[in-house]
């Protein structure tokens, strides 16, 4: 059975820590510059249907770095769902390579993809959500603390893909997690349930950014328009004042928290130039570890260990 990596919650609680323990060795190897090839002879497609920065050079160094081969697919080469449909071109996408690596627009289409693909498929970010970066998220949460105990980790801003993975990684690992939002920008209704429903995490929604910020452990951010709702950019300013994370908000939790962002950020919109480049700052840890978690995600789903 060929295993795929479309949401956090296709992991296990074990499997999840595992990961983070292989993505640890990792990173390990690569700091130490060792030779570590086991992707040698492999080929890795990566679809892209949205722009991206940090995923396709993290995936494609990654996979460089252990022997592989990986192929950039741009939106304009395979023109996902449009030039043909998502079952032919997944099916001989698989026919050539090893595993595929797709960011998309519609979930759906990832899930067809997996379907129809004989090859794992991970999912680098849909409308729904972006698995990858919030195991990344977590690793590092875990490389700064030393421990995931006693967790409050509130993230501010709008309810999107981010939100709906730090759910499903809720439905896993127990920890608090908060999403202030301003009214009418929730996460997911079924995906929010599901994850009060597991028992595991103590989850909440909040309209008041200031009150839910309180002894967090962890502020997190993202920008306010998504891939896809840049046009709502102007008026979701107005709908999301009060919820930019800056040095006042920050001081409101009342603790020395740490601050993260999956970047790309728009400064001085959903957050501060003051606040990255704070000493509460880990985006540029976060943003590395994106590369060696996703190895060691491959490397599990690919049967490698
Ligand atoms: N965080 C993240 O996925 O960044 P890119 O959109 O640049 O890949
Ligand atoms: N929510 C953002 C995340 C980018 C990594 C987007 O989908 O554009």
């Amino acid at each position: 059975m060929k295993r795929d990596f479309l949401h956090i919650t296709d992991f296990t609680a074990d499997e999840i820590h595992e990961t983070f323990v292989l993505a640890k060795e990792v990173k390990a190897r690569f700091k130490g510059r060792e030779d570590y090839k086991p992707f040698k002879d492999h080929t890795m497609a990566m679809v892209f249907a949205k722009p991206s920065a940090r995923t396709r050079i993290s995936f494609e160094t990654g996979f460089f770095r252990m022997g592989g081969h990986a192929l950039y697919l741009s939106p304009s080469d395979i023109s996902i769902g449009e030039r043909e449909a998502v079952k032919d071109i997944a099916r001989v996408i698989a026919r050539y390579n090893d595993v595929i690596m797709a960011r998309l627009f519609s979930h759906n289409q990832v899930m067809e993809m997996a379907k129809y693909s004989t090859v794992p498929v991970i999912n680098a970010l849909t409308d729904y959500n972006h698995p990858c970066q919030i195991m990344a998220d977590m690793f590092t949460i875990l490389e700064h603390r030393g421990h995931l105990e006693d967790l409050k980790v509130v993230y501010v801003g709008d309810g999107n893909n981010i939100v709906h993975s730090w759910l499903r990684l809720a439905e896993r690992l127990p920890f608090h997690f908060v999403c202030a939002c301003p009214d009418g920008y929730q996460p997911d209704t079924d995906t929010f349930a599901a994850a009060k429903q597991a028992g595991i995490s103590e989850v909440e929604v909040s309209h008041n950014p200031k009150e839910a910020v309180k002894n967090a452990d962890i502020v997190y951010t993202d920008v306010w328009a998504s891939m896809g709702q840049k046009s709502e950019s102007e008026q979701r300013k107005t709908r999301f004042r009060g919820f930019q994370v800056n040095d006042e908000l920050m001081a409101a939790t009342g603790k020395n928290s740490l601050f993260m962002h999956c970047l790309p950020a728009e400064r001085g919109v959903e957050t501060t130039d003051s606040v990255i480049e704070s000493k509460a700052s880990i985006v540029f840890d976060e943003a590395e570890n994106r590369m060696h978690v996703q190895n060691a995600i491959l490397l599990k789903i690919c049967g490698k260990v």
